[in-house]
């Protein structure tokens, strides 16, 4: 060979042949790129102490060329439960490794990716170009955000449109509501503006509330509300007109906000200790299906955080309570049938478990029923007031919840069998036979003092000269129950046919047998009948026609 073509040989020799050589490149593809460019780290798994976040550099201190020219360089790191470790590696991106591709691996650094797989933390990069570049393992930055999981964001995105909704419903209803109420309020001051001009209510001390036979306005628009507002009701308070076990009640005016008038309502002021009684109060008063003519008619409840009190706010009845009522009066026997008649209707629609109208209406019992929570109105007729103590009779109760409510009322008008711990729990027309024997008592008091048997003495309460002032639990045992007693009904008494009847009616409710008490509805019916009793009254009773007991209807 001549000495120029065996240069030219030795130079190709060189270009070619040497870095395919020392790469480990086959002769084929030698001399056309990279041959530094897949040199990687290259340890099997080594343990380390990196962790996920930052950077960090391989514990590995062998480095090689890949064996084939399309491998890049990889590293994996991995954690689980018991130890952390990395891998360098080669591998040809064609191919996957650990059922992964590698889909980074033009990088020129080696970007930790985590991968998901079972039970443990795992994370891998591929890259090329730069020598060594899978020595540093660069982890993303730790999302600092908890992440949602999927199934909260599904149900975020699920619940949103309802959500939506609801709050919409809501805030229309509330806007609703304020609309009505404004319409309402309008409507109540121009029909009160009317009825002033035509001079139906009489403004000098203030009206409608304390109107007894009008149906006053607010009635009807906030009759059994309580008031959710804030905003308090501007009432200023004026005198004490009673004082309960839990409460005192006052005389107040209920301010109109565009006039210098006013109405004149009951206010009944309970102390904080009191809430239990207030709020009990409250919630029967609340009962819209209790609305009756013969029951306290109230107006809203609110709690006085400021005095740190609680209000009940009732119509204002200014001839007070029955008790003071026969104190003060002598009754004629139309009066007698007047407040009897209505006392026992108002007993029967407390009692019912349904309105006149048929709707259904929880029973409600009193459990103190007395004459000093007994309003007189101004047509004489009752209104039952103070439910303090009153039940109702959900059918939910059970016997526990029963017997758990208690001997409670007033020792004096307390039922013998409440007297003697001894109600039948099994049956809820056992509450309502108690009431029926403390109304016989209530029914005697209003005949002690009626002026149709001539005999009026001053006015005393039922046993009233047997016990003291307030007698206790133990002294009406035995006047009620060891002796039988139950306050007198002189013979006089029985001279006036009305009367006679009423007597009728009273012995056959402080019955000493609970079942064998009438009803307050039977005994409504009764009142009922004796309407031409008035007109009767004055002739001798014995050819007039007594009438028929409705306890033949109604099984008593
Ligand atoms: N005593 C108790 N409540 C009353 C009311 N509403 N009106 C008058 N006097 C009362």
């Amino acid at each position: 060979m001549n000495p120029f073509w065996f240069n030219v040989f030795l130079c190709s020799l060189t270009v070619f042949a040497c870095p395919a050589f020392l790469h480990g490149m086959d002769w084929k593809n030698a001399g056309k790129k990279y041959e530094i460019s897949n040199l990687c780290k290259f340890c099997d798994v080594l343990s380390t102490t990196c962790d996920n976040s930052g950077d960090c550099k391989s514990n590995c201190n062998i480095t090689s060329i890949c064996e084939k020219p399309e491998e890049v360089c990889v590293s994996i790191w991995r954690r689980n439960d018991e130890n952390t470790t990395e891998e360098t590696l080669c591998h040809d991106p064609a191919k996957k490794l650990y059922n992964f591709i590698l889909d980074d691996y033009n990088a020129t650094e080696c970007v930790m990716k985590e991968k998901k797989v079972l039970g443990m933390l795992f994370y891998m990069c591929s890259c090329r170009q730069e020598e060594e570049c899978n020595n540093k393992f660069i982890f993303p930055p730790v999302e600092t955000t908890p992440k949602v999981p999927v199934i909260s964001q599904v149900m975020l995105i699920c619940l949103m449109p309802p959500l939506f909704i609801a709050i919409s419903v809501v805030i229309s209803f509330y806007f609703y509501r304020v609309q009505r109420q404004k319409r309402l309020n309008k409507e109540w001051e121009k029909k009160k503006k009317k009825k002033r001009t035509h001079g139906q209510l009489d403004c000098g001390e203030g009206c409608a509330i304390m109107i007894d036979d009008d149906r006053s306005d607010i009635s009807s628009t906030c009759a059994n509300n309580i008031n959710h507002n804030m905003e308090l009701l501007p009432i200023e308070l004026d005198m004490q007109v009673g004082k309960g076990r839990f409460a005192e009640v006052y005389k107040a005016k209920l301010k109109q906000s565009t006039s210098e008038q006013f109405e004149t309502v009951a206010v009944k002021i309970f102390p904080v200790e009191e809430y239990a009684s207030w709020k009990n109060e409250k919630d029967i008063f609340s009962d819209i299906n209790l609305k009756h003519e013969n029951v306290l008619h109230f107006l809203t409840a609110e709690e006085r955080k400021a005095e740190k009190q609680y209000w009940l706010i009732t119509a204002y009845h200014s001839q007070g309570n029955l008790q003071e009522y026969l104190t003060e009066h002598i009754i004629s026997w139309e009066d007698l049938w007047l407040l009897g008649g209505s006392l026992a209707r108002g007993l029967a629609h407390l009692h019912s478990d349904h309105t006149p109208c048929g709707r259904p209406k929880v029973a409600i019992v009193h459990r103190d029923l007395k004459s000093s929570n007994i309003l007189v109105k101004n047509d004489l007729t009752c209104c039952l007031c103070d439910f303090g103590l009153g039940l109702r009779l959900d059918p939910l109760l059970s016997v526990d919840d029963l017997a758990n409510s208690g001997q409670v009322g007033t020792a004096r008008y307390m039922a013998p069998e409440i007297l003697e711990s001894r109600m039948n729990l099994e049956n809820t027309e056992s509450f309502k036979q108690t009431d029926v024997y403390s109304m016989a008592l209530v029914l005697w008091e209003m005949t002690s003092r009626c002026s149709a048997h001539g005999d009026v003495k001053d006015y005393d309460p039922p046993f009233g000269t047997k016990v003291r002032e307030h007698p206790c639990i133990e002294s009406m045992k035995d006047n009620v129950l060891r002796d039988r007693g139950r306050p007198e009904i002189p013979s006089s008494w029985l001279n006036h046919q009305g009367l006679q009847l009423v007597c009728a009616i009273i012995d056959e409710c402080w019955d000493h047998d609970p079942e064998a008490r009438l009803t307050a509805q039977c005994v409504a019916e009764r009142f009922n009948e004796m309407e031409q009793m008035d007109k009767l009254s004055e002739r001798s009773s014995s050819e007039e026609k007594i009438p028929e007991d409705c306890s033949v209807s109604d099984g008593k």
